[in-house]
């Protein structure tokens, strides 16, 4: 079966641009975006769509937030860089601000999610050596099967996807890799005195929202304490109240030693993204170790503090709780061949298809971008659906009866 879509002049202007001048490193649905308020995107052609990826969930507080936009313009009439070789009068108000939110002592600012897991693998590796006593060079990080964390030489030797690894080695040495949600798995591999770090992301989400059971983030609490190696939680897509609690980590009421954010951050305004952890930890790392020209710079403190705000204050991780509840329910009442699984906690869900089309996941977003609804599958087969945090009871009730309608299409052209 072909999908057929309508795609304007207009509209194939921007798409030839990118496909004769850009490297082809990413596969887009056929729209051009050029407008974005809360949860809703329009195109170059003036139509509208509800958005159900949210940039991969860094703009959980919705597209063009007032208030962060309010702060990033004045901000960056003021001051924007001043690089970490002067102080700057946000970036402590930021990490006092940041740390007390979280609970953590201290923060180290970085700016993308992949610099965030690189920091947090330098800082344990440091630790190993100068706190735990692992012998110069051996120290070892334990990662897991299906773990997305970026696409650095780094994040891609941890990689199990060959799409990612394939034809980009040689790798960094060093890691180790266990099956998700294996405990016995990751205490045999915790076993080994070069050890420095477990991370992991509490729920899987580029692997296609993989759930672990209940007990899996308190047994690696325990275990990582029990072995003296330091718990990494990779919040960058599961934090910031996207799957109804404000870190993934609160669902067992866990904490990591080290815990990474971004995205949200800066509700899809920015890089930015953060390290947070103990005293005894952070302050292994001295003068010139480590940084970034970008990291910490005012104009990211500043929206950050206020992107923090802004969920507190319209309290998205409740809305996210809530509505994430009633759209299961929802999705779960369609009656569809199609629909293999429907999984997922707060606002970060997916649908397993299942058809003897490959491509059938990618040809059904085809359809709900026809109808209004942007989300883009992965892995195949899965379709993510994870709105920006500030959508309503009723949108999602729309929403819903778009995918219902987006599959009984896709049934029909069979
Ligand atoms: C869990 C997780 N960690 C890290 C990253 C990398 O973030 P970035 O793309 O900002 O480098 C991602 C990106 O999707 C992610 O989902």
């Amino acid at each position: 079966m072909s999908i057929t879509y309508t795609t304007s002049e207009k509209t194939n202007h921007y798409l030839e641009l990118e496909e004769l001048y850009g490297a082809h490193n990413y596969h887009p649905l056929p729209v051009v975006l050029e407008k974005g308020k809360g949860i809703n995107l329009w195109d170059v052609e003036g139509k509208k769509y509800m958005d159900f990826l949210s940039g991969y969930s860094a703009v959980n507080q919705g597209h063009c937030h007032p208030r962060i936009i309010k702060a990033l313009q004045d901000q960056a009439s003021v001051l924007t860089l001043t690089s970490r070789a002067f102080h700057n009068n946000l970036l402590g108000e930021y990490e006092k601000y940041i740390t007390s939110y979280f609970g953590f002592d201290r923060v180290l600012p970085m700016n993308t999610g992949v610099e965030g897991g690189e920091t947090a693998i330098k800082l344990a590796r440091r630790w190993g050596y100068v706190k735990k006593g692992i012998p110069a060079n051996q120290a070892r990080i334990i990662f897991v099967d299906g773990n997305f964390w970026g696409r650095t030489l780094a994040a891609i030797s941890s990689s199990t996807d060959p799409s990612s690894f394939e034809n980009f080695g040689p790798f960094m040495p060093g890691f180790d890799l266990v099956p998700y949600n294996d405990l016995i798995a990751l205490e045999e591999a915790l076993k080994n005195p070069c050890v420095a770090g477990f991370m992991f992301e509490p729920i899987q989400g580029e692997a296609g929202v993989v759930i672990p059971d209940e007990g899996y983030l308190s047994g690696i609490r325990s275990l990582c304490t029990k072995y003296n190696v330091l718990m990494i939680a990779d919040e960058i897509q599961t934090g910031l109240g996207r799957t109804g609690k404000m870190l993934a980590c609160d669902h067992e009421n866990v904490k990591p030693d080290i815990l990474i954010l971004g995205k949200a951050l800066s509700g899809g305004t920015m890089p930015v993204s953060a390290i947070l952890s103990s005293h005894e930890i952070m302050l292994t790392i001295k003068p010139g170790e480590h940084g970034s020209t970008y990291g910490g710079n005012p104009l990211a403190c500043k929206v950050a503090m206020e992107s923090l705000q802004v969920l507190l204050d319209e309290k998205l991780t409740e809305n996210a709780e809530a509505l994430g509840e009633i759209f299961r329910i929802a999705l779960n009442k369609i009656k569809s061949p199609l629909i293999a699984e429907i999984r997922g906690k707060g606002l970060l869900n997916a649908m397993v298809i299942q058809a003897e089309d490959k491509d059938a996941a990618w040809k059904i977003c085809l359809i709900m971008m026809e109808h209004g609804l942007l989300a883009k599958p992965t892995h195949g087969d899965k379709i993510r659906f994870a709105p920006p945090l500030v959508i309503s009871e009723q949108e999602i009730m729309d929403a819903v009866e778009t995918i219902q309608k987006s599959l009984e299409l896709y049934e029909q052209h069979q």
